[in-house]
Parts: C-alpha cells; sequence; structure tokens
C-alpha cells in the first residue's frame, strides 16, 4: 500500500498534545539560517556558498518562485500515491538525496547518518565521490535500500575503473556522473577563509582506500599525507574531457548511467546521441558558474528536447515539496534534494536527515492533493503559470 506521507502532519499534533514540538522547523527554507547561528562560518559557508556574488543560487530560486501552481477542484485525491518508477527503479516518491560531499564537516556521523536516514524513509542515496566515509562503510550502513553513486571522473582511468567496480560490488544501482565540475570554481565564501577540507584529506576516503589510486603513491597515506593530497588534487577532474570520452564509462558500467549538470538542450541531445539514460538538469546549486541560467529555467527547454527518450531529473533550489510539485511540472521525472537534508544532518544527525525527508514529502503529497492529483503523473505544464512579476 502506498505510503500516506501527508499523516507526517498529524503525528506532529498529536505529539504536540502532550507537549512535544517538533526539534526543527518544519519550513525548510529556515534550516540555512539555522544552521549558520548553531554551526561554525567555515563549515556553513562552505555548504550555503555559491559562485561568484551568488546569483546564481539566487536565480534558482526565484525561477521557481516565480512559477505558480494553479490548483485544481473536485478531483478524488482521497487515495494517494506518490511512487514512481525512474531509470528502471521503483521509488516510494519522485526524490532522491542529491550527492553532497565531505558531509564530516556538518556531522560526525556524516555520510552513514544521512544514508541511514535515507534508506529509513525509503529514499535513495547519492554517495558522492568526494565522501568523507568510504562507499563500501555507507554501503554497509544501507542494508539493501537504493543507492546510487556520483562519479566525478578522475583523469585517472584506472581510478575510474577501480571506483565502477567498487561502486557495483557494494550494490550502488545507478551511476551519476557530474559534468560542471571540472575544476573548482571561483567561491569568494570559502576563498576568503582560505577554507578547502580536501587540503586537509577530508573528503577524500574514496581515493586514500582505493588500490589503483594507491599505486601511484610512493609511500602510504600515513606516512606522507601531503604526497597523497597532492596526487588527489592532480587526478580529481579532468577539464580535457569531452562527450566522445562517455563511451569509456558505458563500457565499464552496465546499469543506468546518468549525466548531471546538463543545461543546454543541446547537451541533452548530446546525451541521448551517447547512449545516457538519463541527465540532472542542475547548476549544482549555483556554486560553478556565476550568472548561469536558473535550472529551473532550463529543464522545461531539455524536457522538451530529450524528455521523451531518456529519463530528466532537477536539482538546484528545491526547499519545500511545492518546488518538487513545480519541477514535476516543468518536465522532471524526479527531483534531488540537496543543501536541506544537509542542514538536516548539520542540526540533528540521522534524524535531522529524517525530519528534513518527511516534511519534504508530506508537503509534496499536500500539494499534490490540494492541486487535485492523486500522483506525480498527472502533473504538467498546465498546472504552473508565469508571475510576471
Ligand atoms: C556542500 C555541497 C557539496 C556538494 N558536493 C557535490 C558532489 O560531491 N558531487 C556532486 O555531483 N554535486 C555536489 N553538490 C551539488 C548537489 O548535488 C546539488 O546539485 C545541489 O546541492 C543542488 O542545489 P541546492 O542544494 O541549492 O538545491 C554539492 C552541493 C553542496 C551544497
Amino acid at each position: 500500500m502506498a505510503r500516506h506521507w501527508a499523516d507526517f502532519q498529524y503525528e506532529i499534533y498529536l505529539n504536540g498534545m502532550t507537549g512535544t514540538v517538533p526539534r526543527l522547523p518544519t519550513d525548510l527554507s529556515r534550516l540555512e539560517e539555522l544552521t549558520e547561528r548553531r554551526l561554525g562560518p567555515g563549515p556553513v559557508g562552505y555548504v550555503a556558498g555559491g559562485a561568484g556574488d551568488g546569483s546564481t543560487a539566487r536565480a534558482n530560486r526565484a525561477a521557481l518562485e516565480r512559477r505558480r501552481i494553479v490548483p485544481r477542484m473536485l478531483r478524488d485525491v482521497a487515495e494517494r500515491d506518490l511512487s514512481v518508477e525512474v531509470l528502471g527503479r521503483s521509488l516510494p516518491a519522485p526524490v532522491a538525496l542529491a550527492p553532497v560531499g565531505v558531509l564530516s564537516i556538518m556531522h560526525p556521523e556524516a555520510e552513514p547518518a544521512a544514508a541511514r536516514a535515507a534508506a529509513a524513509q525509503g529514499v535513495p542515496f547519492v554517495l558522492s565521490s568526494a565522501s568523507s566515509t568510504p562507499m563500501e562503510e555507507v554501503a554497509a550502513a544501507m542494508g539493501d535500500a537504493e543507492r546510487w553513486f556520483q562519479l566525478y571522473w578522475s583523469k585517472d582511468r584506472e581510478v575510474t575503473r577501480s571506483f565502477l567496480g567498487r561502486a557495483r560490488a557494494a550494490g550502488f544501482s545507478v551511476l551519476v556522473v557530474t559534468l560542471d565540475t571540472p575544476l573548482l570554481a571561483w567561491r569568494p565564501r570559502d576563498l576568503d577563509r582560505a577554507y578547502l577540507p580536501f587540503l586537509h584529506g577530508v573528503g577524500t576516503a574514496n581515493y586514500f582506500t582505493d588500490p589503483a589510486f594507491l599505486a601511484g603513491l610512493a609511500r602510504p597515506v600515513r606516512e606522507d599525507p601531503n604526497a597523497a593530497v597532492t596526487h588527489f588534487v592532480n587526478l580529481f577532474a579532468d577539464p580535457g574531457k569531452t562527450w566522445p570520452d562517455l563511451a569509456f564509462l558505458r563500457e565499464h558500467w552496465d546499469g543506468p548511467l546518468v549525466l548531471k549538470g546538463v543545461l543546454h538542450p543541446d547537451d541533452a541531445r548530446l546525451a541521448v546521441d551517447a547512449g545516457m539514460d538519463g541527465v540532472v538538469v542542475s547548476n549544482h546549486g549555483g556554486r560553478q558558474v556565476a550568472g548561469a541560467v536558473a535550472a529551473a529555467d532550463a529543464l522545461p527547454r531539455v524536457a522538451a528536447a530529450v524528455g521523451d527518450r531518456l529519463s530528466v531529473l532537477f536539482d538546484s533550489g528545491v526547499r519545500g515539496g511545492a518546488d518538487v510539485f513545480k519541477a514535476l511540472a516543468l518536465g522532471a521525472e524526479a527531483v534531488l534534494l540537496g543543501r536541506p537534508y544537509v542542514y538536516g544532518l548539520g542540526l540533528d544527525g540521522q534524524s535531522g536527515v529524517e525530519h528534513v525527508i518527511r516534511c519534504l514529502l508530506a508537503e509534496l503529497d499536500l500539494t499534490l492533493a490540494l492541486s487535485g492529483h492523486a500522483g506525480p503523473a498527472t502533473v504538467g505544464p498546465a498546472d504552473l503559470e508565469e508571475d510576471a512579476g
């Protein structure tokens, strides 16, 4: 039977009868400010910060805000089912947790805590290549729950080949290849504090446990950590890659393959030509190119170009259930949730992440119902209008 996500609100009100209120806000857009107050400026700056003057992150929000839902009435929404099939995987709702690196800067339990929260709520967890915990440990924390692996496409073929083999063996089902980070972007909040966790060997766990990576070191990491960090920096990403290189990944990954960071319809068409199974329309939460197109503005154009040929997913700016609804209406099959779950982790560990997931899906369930939909399948462009502002 489909899960009744909206019932979370009754649970909250019932708990209130005994004087208990939620530990974290239920309006997820308030989490950033709370995290700023509770955690040190370095980690929060890294998470909240964007490229340049932050204009892309603001544009992401504005593009979602500008689109308004036009609710429909008397459509029988008594029984609702949020489940979807995406990339051949059955999901309880059209949402997964986005890949976010170095979660140990937010909470000591880091990725395993977020992954356990995702598993407990049945939502896929997308593990970053730049996690602070090796992928096998994260997998072990999840049992057989749905997990996807995000690849930062290394300069070193052997390291990439090894990562794919390890991810497969550890039960990751979908490969998400991030294309928008061939170089670290200009990020003033990190630059002003000279804050980059990787240089301290934080966020390098998958590399420092990888046989192919270790084979490139003269001495073990523990004996010469600086050399290990330098080796990591040198091979982490590759600005020289081009579309034909995707054949290598297709050859070494037999599951669904998704390209993250696609914004132009022509790039989406190239993804189809390269035999990809999906794209994530994303500008990395505004962390890469200041002045870039808002992800929600790029989404309908990409969906129109390729939506019938591969799966179109979306992230960048999702802060609540209404945003998920809007992304579905603009052509996404599913949405990745980024910063809000990271703040939930920073504020309250695994429980904080579970709180964020439950709030988001309760609000999505209610938004669907109150707009006249019994599930994601019937949501479309006609449900939105643009606020000329
Ligand atoms: C602190 C932080 C670290 C991130 N690390 C990664 C990463 O390792 N790999 C990746 O593909 N995307 C990474 N992202 C981007 C997210 O997957 C996602 O695209 C972004 O958070 C969406 O924007 P939003 O959080 O503002 O909604 C990161 C984002 C943040 C905020």
